[in-house]
């Protein structure tokens, strides 16, 4: 038996990287899942930044399916720079893709699950939303916003029966993370990154699918309002070499 045997769950990004891997896992726990991306192949092809078509894709589960049992919005967009550099566009591309799209998705899946007495939303933030980076700017500040967002609304609809979290997560091996890591004389940047993840290497989509399926299910009953860090112990602490110099 499956974790969501019987649920009925909406995926965002699920074209691509996390959201493709959440989109398979979920469906391998047993919920029947609806596939939601600006791309073409998905059951749902949309911006999630446009209000009208997030309300009528979330009408039309609801009328289709009768119920929305969980959902895990991974739609998002790398983008950002030193602030003085950045471009008011490029910030507002970023805002509006990673924040408002968070919050209209957000939106529309509180809608019908406030009128069914429950359900589970799993926001996928990034570590880059509990701390500063480089050039981080537009894309932390999302992420930032993601996390805020996602405590308030567990505290708004805790006593109507909706759980709402978000997973924190490290470099993980997309097409996101290689649309940087790859790019020409970033070759410094992928190694130092990869390194600083304690395990020695980016996780895989399906590790964050893993702890998607498991806020996303009543596995996680008992946990609301909580940003989950799956990050290979990136943001664990400070690493200087010391170990090296005693030879382990
Ligand atoms: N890969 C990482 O290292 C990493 C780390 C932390 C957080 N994240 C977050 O995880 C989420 C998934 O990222 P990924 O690495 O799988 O990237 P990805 O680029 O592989 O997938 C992102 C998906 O979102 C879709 N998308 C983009 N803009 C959209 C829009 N306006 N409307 C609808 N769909 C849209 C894309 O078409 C794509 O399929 C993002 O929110 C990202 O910020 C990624």
């Amino acid at each position: 038996m499956g974790r969501l045997d019987g649920a009925v769950a909406v995926v965002t990004g699920a074209a691509s990287g996390i959201g493709a891997a959440c989109a398979e896992r979920l469906s391998a726990d047993g919920a029947q899942v609806v596939t939601v991306d600006i791309t073409e192949g998905v059951d749902y092809a949309l911006d999630v930044r446009d209000e009208g078509a997030v309300e009528e894709a979330f009408a039309s589960v609801m009328s289709h399916f009768g119920r929305l049992d969980a959902v895990v919005h991974a739609a998002g967009v790398i983008g950002g720079g030193p602030v003085h550099l950045l471009d008011s566009d490029e910030w507002d591309r970023v805002l509006d893709v990673n924040l408002k799209g968070t919050f209209l998705v957000d939106k529309y899946s509180a809608i019908h699950m406030l009128a069914q007495g429950r359900g589970s939303i799993v926001n996928i933030a990034s570590i880059e939303g509990l701390e500063g980076t480089e050039g981080g700017s537009a894309y932390n500040a999302s992420k930032g916003g993601v996390v805020m967002l996602t405590k308030c609304m567990a505290i708004d609809y805790g006593r109507r029966g909706l759980r709402v979290n978000c997973i924190c997560p490290g470099g993980i091996d997309t097409p996101m993370l290689h649309s940087i890591a790859d790019a020409d004389g970033m070759g410094f940047y992928r190694e130092k990154l990869r390194e600083e993840h304690l395990l020695g290497r980016f996780g895989r989509p399906s590790e964050i699918a893993a702890a998607a399926a498991f806020l996303a299910s009543d596995d996680a009953s008992f946990i609301t309002g909580h940003a989950l860090v799956v990050d290979g112990g990136f943001t664990a602490g400070l690493r200087v070499g010391l170990l090296e110099q005693l030879g382990m």
